[in-house]
């Protein structure tokens, strides 16, 4: 268990973030918007992405590992856990090591998804990580079962790194990657569809998509051609910084939309990656138009197991 004396404030503590990679700069751009005068440090840990598809155990490990990484580097007054295979995996582990940190997780959005269900039947797209997790068995049973909504899992294999595979700024020069985000997309689409109702497939009964890895949302403009256009989809950036406000007692309001992207404070954020800077750099220009000098290559090997 780690102690702090005393809590850093908003005046002297950064607000920790991390994710497997560049997914949980869609949860940093909530937070900029929601917490203009904070400042932000996000790791992206590309090197050891994805995480959807390792053990709940090396997840874990990991995310002690850069919990303390980043308390080491600045004074965190709050840690925000921007992956929802991170969060299954070791919040409960997160919070036992570091009892006096406010720690925010992510959660797949089943419950205002069931809520807005009519038809009774919603998809939940994520990691396998996240699938077979406890948590996501008691989210699905305290908000689904309760209203009588049947939830449609579709584990993701792949698509979070080809996302990270498609911010690689040589991307467009290499030979055609093994598979494109959006022929994933339609696979795990129809993978949905594919599941049986009472009357058999569901192709057109699932009226809420909620997408449970926050690499998911980057690739928005594809769920778009693919579903129905009255469906919803469904992230957590803005019900994460709702939290994070709460949390640290800044008030809750209602916040910006997400797709306001572009707004913040630049000065107040800084990137750190444990894969590939030039990755970085293009995923936060074209995600977050935050320039280059924002963003450095750190090193954050595991400890050899002796
Ligand atoms: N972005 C992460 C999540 O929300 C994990 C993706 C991955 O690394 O597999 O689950």
């Amino acid at each position: 268990m780690h102690s702090l004396d005393s809590l850093p404030t908003a005046a002297t503590g950064v607000i920790g973030v991390f994710d497997s990679g560049i997914g949980g700069l869609s949860i940093l751009q909530a937070l900029r918007q929601a917490l203009p005068g904070q400042r932000l440090l996000y790791l992206a840990d590309s090197a050891y992405a994805p995480y959807g598809e390792r053990g709940a155990y090396f997840v874990q490990q990991r995310s002690l590992q850069i919990a303390d990484f980043l308390q080491q580097r600045q004074m965190l007054q709050a840690l925000v856990v921007a992956c929802n295979t991170a969060t299954t995996a070791a919040i409960t582990h997160l919070r036992q090591a570091w009892p006096l940190l406010p720690i925010v997780g992510v959660e797949p959005a089943i419950k205002p998804a069931a809520q807005a269900s009519t038809s009774g039947h919603i998809a939940v797209l994520a990691t396998r990580g996240t699938l077979q997790s406890q948590r996501f068995a008691q989210l699905v049973q305290c908000h689904a079962q309760a209203l009588q909504v049947q939830v449609h899992a579709v584990a993701c294999d792949g698509l979070a790194a080809a996302i990270e595979a498609s911010t690689q700024p040589d991307h467009q020069h290499t030979a055609a990657p093994a598979q494109s985000v959006q022929a994933l997309c339609a696979q795990f689409v129809q993978a949905a569809h594919a599941h049986q109702g009472a009357q058999g497939p569901l192709e057109g009964q699932i009226d809420q998509w909620v997408l449970g890895c926050t690499h998911y949302i980057f690739a928005m403009p594809y769920w778009r051609q693919l579903l129905a256009p009255e469906v919803g989809i469904w992230d957590t950036g803005a019900a994460v910084a709702r939290q994070t406000r709460r949390i640290l007692g800044l008030g809750q309001g209602e916040l910006p939309e997400l797709s306001d992207m572009g707004q913040g404070a630049p000065q107040s954020v800084q990137l750190l990656t444990t894969g590939s800077l030039p990755a970085l750099q293009a995923a936060a220009q074209r995600w977050l138009q935050l320039p280059p000098e924002v963003c450095q290559a750190v090193t954050l090997p595991m400890p050899q197991k002796t």
